[in-house]
């Protein structure tokens, strides 16, 4: 111990008469020359952050690995950033509030512990020709990025894409996702495609207008889809959700397709799908929580049910007297559905598990007669084409 106590001051008197290639915690650059004076540096030992008054262009020129850190944290008058050798960032890469930072410049970039850039509102493109494959967690929040081209990794264990107003094409050839994946608030006509996902552990989608995961066939957890735009969802090999699976608001999906979705493990809710109209899961026997579907539609079928263990909600708007039917005699401790069952059609508004009162079974309207209360749904689903007459008619019929 005392060898090393009178060791580090001599290295580091060393150090400041050659080039400082290493730093004990973080260097700080202020100017393009305190940036040119470490290209001697094939590999830099410590972080380098850049402060926060700069406003020269910073090429990290030379640097092949940086063993910290690359930080620039609010600098708002810088433009340019970029490293013609750079190839490896063993911890983050932290991007925050680059007010008019519009060249990023990394062309031999392909390995980083963490990409963490938020706030880069000028930044419109990458310049990675090499690409960054391999990240552990990855957020990228708020920037004017139009694509991804630059990150195209194989694994990672957290990615949150958010806020990127312009960002319409995220396309990744990622086979697993170890802890999560976010997506929310991009480009209006962002597409998400992942053809090559074959399990991820969580994943969460919001305001995607196209979604394609041909290989998924496994979540360890959860899966939910939320007010998206897209018209139709499917997962193809999807066969295990370890959590729930979620469909919440998507207005104008009418189409589900989950051919070989067996289990899931937690809840499985579909709910406020303004246009959905026929619900199918045709492999699924069994759900570890509450199967819980509200909306409009008309048709459920789940042929191969086999066991429910939460409650059991259908509630819609449209008739579903036949879906109703269908169900009420599997619901029982012993029987499929073991939680509190309940199923009512016609309904002016819909509720999730919970809202009506256990055992309510009434598929076309609160009624006891099934004839009358389909007939009394069809003509309000239909009254813009069988006119005011059909819907007095039917509320009559109804009293
Ligand atoms: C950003 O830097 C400016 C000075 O350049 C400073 O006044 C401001 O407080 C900083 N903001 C944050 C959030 O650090
Ligand atoms: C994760 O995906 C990568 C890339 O496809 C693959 O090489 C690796 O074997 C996968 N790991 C597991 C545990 O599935
Ligand atoms: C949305 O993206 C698709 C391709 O993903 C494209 O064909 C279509 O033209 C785009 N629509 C708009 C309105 O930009
Ligand atoms: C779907 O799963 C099957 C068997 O598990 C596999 O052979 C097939 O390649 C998968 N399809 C895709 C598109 O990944
Ligand atoms: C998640 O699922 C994948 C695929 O089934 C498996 O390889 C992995 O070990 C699971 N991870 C955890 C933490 O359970
Ligand atoms: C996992 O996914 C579910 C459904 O999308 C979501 O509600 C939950 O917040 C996610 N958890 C994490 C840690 O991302
Ligand atoms: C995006 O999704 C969120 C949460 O699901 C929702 O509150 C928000 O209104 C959506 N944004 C748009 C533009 O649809
Ligand atoms: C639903 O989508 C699947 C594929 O995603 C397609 O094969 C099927 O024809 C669609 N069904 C309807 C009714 O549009
Ligand atoms: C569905 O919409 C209703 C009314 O807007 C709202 O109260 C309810 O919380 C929504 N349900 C879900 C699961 O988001
Ligand atoms: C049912 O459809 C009507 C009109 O299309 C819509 O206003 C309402 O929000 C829908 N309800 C649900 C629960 O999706």
């Amino acid at each position: 111990m005392a060898a090393l106590r009178y060791l580090v001051p001599a290295l580091a008197v060393a150090g400041r008469a050659a080039a400082q290639c290493s730093a004990a915690a973080t260097t700080t650059l202020q100017s393009a020359a305190d940036a040119s004076a470490l290209s001697s540096c094939s590999t830099f030992s410590g972080s380098i952050a850049i402060a926060t008054g700069t406003t020269d262009a910073i090429a990290l020129d030379g640097i092949t690995r940086i063993t910290g850190s690359l930080v620039a944290d609010n600098v708002t008058q810088i433009t340019q950033l970029s490293g013609d050798s750079l190839a490896i960032i063993d911890d983050s890469f932290t991007l925050n509030s680059l007010t008019i930072l519009s060249t990023l410049s990394f062309p031999r970039l392909e390995s980083v512990a963490t990409i963490d850039w938020t706030a880069l509102p000028a930044l419109q493109g990458l310049s990675f020709t090499t690409g960054v494959q391999t990240a552990g967690s990855v957020s990228i929040i708020n920037t004017q990025l139009a694509t991804l081209d630059g990150i195209d990794l194989t694994t990672v264990d957290s990615m949150t894409i958010s806020n990127n107003d312009y960002l319409d094409d995220i396309n990744m050839q990622i086979g697993n996702i170890s802890t999560s994946l976010i997506i929310e608030a991009n480009g209006r006509n962002v597409s998400a495609s992942f053809p090559n996902l074959e399990w991820a552990y969580n994943i969460t989608l919001r305001n995607v207008t196209a979604v394609s995961m041909p290989s998924l066939a496994s979540l360890n957890g959860s899966m939910g889809f939320y007010a998206n735009f897209f018209t139709s969802v499917a997962a193809p090999n999807l066969t295990t959700v370890g959590g729930s699976l979620s469909f919440v608001s998507n207005e104008d999906m009418t189409n589900i397709t989950f051919p070989e979705l067996k289990t899931v493990s937690g809840g499985l809710q579909v709910a406020n799908n303004t246009a959905i109209k026929s619900i199918s899961f045709p492999a699924l026997e069994t759900v570890g929580g509450a199967l819980d579907f509200n909306g409009n539609f008309t048709s459920v079928t789940l042929p191969d049910l086999e066991d429910v263990k939460g409650a059991f909600n259908l509630q819609s708007s449209g008739d579903i007297d036949t879906a109703c039917s269908h169900f009420e005699p599997l619901s029982g401790s012993n029987n499929v559905i073991k939680g509190t069952y309940t199923c009512a059609g016609g309904e002016s508004t819909v509720g999730g598990t919970g809202t009506l009162t256990p055992g309510t079974n009434s598929g076309g309207s609160s009624t006891s007669s099934s004839a009358t209360s389909s007939s009394a749904a069809n003509a309000v689903l239909f009254s813009g084409a069988t006119g005011l007459m059909g819907v007095v008619a039917a509320i009559f019929g109804m009293l």
